[in-house]
């Protein structure tokens, strides 16, 4: 039948101390990893702490590790797994506990907050802005981050590295420097912001070492490495070693 008794062990605890605690639930024909957590709220254990919203992949708020891999729980079918396995979920390893399987992830919104936003062309009004198409995809794939922090989680150069944390904004957010300095009309230069600049020396670009771990566990399958750290490495490279590409490409913005 559709309906079977899984074990579950479940990190439960808060910034001082926790443990994995041991859980039989039900499960039924088609449900997912938040679906069970719900269960076991609704049954065994009421206080447990857990952040969700959408139910549909879109919120980014219900972040964990399943048997030590990031995943949104509410897109993780239980049929990935086998009905004798014990399912280990514990919260997001790289952030603070707030209690049990909710973290805070405000690194995030500190790394978010440091990064200039678009700045406008000063001579366009909105309505006249032509871009490529291959430019407008380019921000489309990057812009479909649900904000989930998956990749944030299971960068190893913070992941298990709080000290890399100050000198590292992450995936995400290099994600967004290499969308902002790939884009043909930011202004940013032209205003004095030199955004290779500051991804190598404030935002820690040097430390990725491409490993592609973030583009594995996107929920989205935003392509981070190849499309976004990869290109920026390369344009920050050469403004470092070649200054004529790099005043070819402050000339050829004009
Ligand atoms: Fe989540 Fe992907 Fe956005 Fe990272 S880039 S925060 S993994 S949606
Ligand atoms: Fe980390 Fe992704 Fe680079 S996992 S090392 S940011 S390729
Ligand atoms: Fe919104 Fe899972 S609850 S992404």
């Amino acid at each position: 039948s559709g309906t079977y008794q899984a074990h579950f062990r479940v990190w439960r605890g808060d910034a001082d101390a926790g443990e994995l605690v041991d859980f039989t639930v039900e499960v039924h024909e088609g449900e997912v990893v938040l679906d069970i957590v719900h269960r076991l709220q609704a049954t065994q254990a009421p206080d447990l702490a857990v952040r969700w919203n959408c139910k549909a992949g879109k919120c980014g708020s219900c972040s964990a590790e399943i048997n030590g891999r990031p995943r949104l729980m509410c897109m993780t079918r239980m049929s990935v797994f086998e009905r004798t396995e014990t399912l280990t979920i514990t919260p997001l390893r790289a952030f603070p506990v707030v209690r049990d399987l909710v973290t805070d992830v405000s690194f995030n919104y500190t790394k978010a907050r440091e990064i200039p936003s678009f700045v406008p062309p000063p001579e366009l009004a909105p309505g006249e802005y032509r871009m490529q198409q291959e430019d407008v995809g380019r921000s489309q794939e990057f812009r479909k981050c649900i904000e989930c922090f998956l990749c944030q989680d299971t960068c190893h150069v913070v992941r298990d590295h709080e000290e890399n944390k100050a000198a590292f904004a992450g995936p995400r957010f290099l994600m967004r420097i290499a969308e902002l300095d790939m884009h043909p009309l930011d202004a940013a230069p032209e205003s004095g912001i030199d955004r290779k600049a500051t991804a190598q020396d404030e935002h820690g670009l040097g430390y990725c070492n491409i490993t592609k771990c973030c583009t594995e566990v996107c929920p989205e399958h935003i392509k981070i490495t190849d499309n976004a750290l990869i290109p920026l490495k390369e344009r920050a490279a050469d403004r470092k070693y070649d200054p004529l590409v790099w005043l070819g490409n402050k000339i050829r913005r004009r």
